[in-house]
């Protein structure tokens, strides 16, 4: 790893601070790998003060692979692959305050998710994140044999009852489209580390594969809650120029709706992963 690079953990299961990348420049090879080898240990990296264009932020999400534009919400005007993250002072709700990973609607769910925060709160705004090697690897042998054989319903067919006290807004056309559902396994392994993780995500997982929802809440309840158990998380405080960047395969985020009358802004660029396996 270069020199001037550090990277520091801000807690025990998931979270690291990345110090000495300027990420509005092209990465070369050498911190490329040391910047994916943090995301690959540590889940979740951050970095503070930094500076980007739209161009310059798609560029370096391009390194780690293809781009998503979203029919959810309403991109940025001449950026269609960066979505503007937004809740304006006067609004009550915002996306994301909940445990969830984007995309899990998707036949290949976000790999990664690249939030450029330009303008936030003085305190609160924080957001969350929960490793989900972590879950897998606290439950009994027991559970993880059978969830192992288990694959579960995934659908954004809620995403129009979302706009109510909300400054970001549902994607006009996604009220014209049938929801996106896929089948994923409840545990997935991670292509690159080929570490298994917990797959479920309250606001897309409908039920199991083979059972109906009223069979598969208790369980999923359980799943949901031991998921976000406070030893597995981390929690970012955010400035006016922070970048975080999660790995959507094995972490859960949680987006803190505690402030109000206060603007919150920030770009946020999707890298496509892989079909779950
Ligand atoms: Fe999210």
């Amino acid at each position: 790893m270069p020199e001037r690079i550090t990277v520091k953990p801000i807690a025990g299961f998931c979270g690291a601070e990345i110090d000495g990348v300027d990420l509005s420049q092209p990465l070369d090879d050498e911190t490329f790998e040391a910047v994916q080898q943090a995301f690959l240990d540590h889940l979740v990296i951050f970095f503070r003060d930094q500076n980007l264009t739209p161009d310059q932020q798609i560029a370096f999400g391009r390194r780690f692979g293809e781009l998503r534009i979203s029919d959810q919400y309403q991109p940025l005007d001449a950026h269609p692959e960066i979505l503007e993250i937004g809740k304006e002072p006067d609004a009550t709700d915002i996306v994301g305050n909940l445990w969830h990973c984007d995309e899990s609607f998707l036949e290949r769910p976000a790999l990664g998710s690249i939030l450029y925060i330009i303008e936030c709160p003085e305190f609160g705004g924080d957001t969350m994140f929960a490793n989900q090697y972590a879950a897998y690897n606290a439950l009994s042998p027991g559970m993880q044999d059978m969830l192992s054989s288990m694959r579960a319903v995934y659908s954004d067919g809620t995403l129009q009852q979302r706009n109510k006290g909300r400054s970001m807004k549902v994607h006009p056309d996604a009220a014209n489209r049938p929801s996106y559902d896929a089948v994923h396994p409840v545990v997935r392994i991670h292509a690159q580390t080929g570490r298994k993780s917990l797959f479920v995500h309250r606001p897309y997982t409908v039920r199991f594969d083979g059972m109906t929802a009223d069979e598969s809440r208790p369980l999923l309840e359980f799943l949901y809650a031991h998921a976000s158990r406070p030893e597995f998380t981390c929690r970012f405080r955010w400035e006016k120029g922070s970048v975080a960047f999660w790995d959507n395969r094995c972490a859960q985020h949680y987006a803190l709706n505690d402030y109000s009358g206060v603007r919150r802004y920030g770009h946020r660029i999707t890298v496509i992963g892989d079909v779950p396996h």
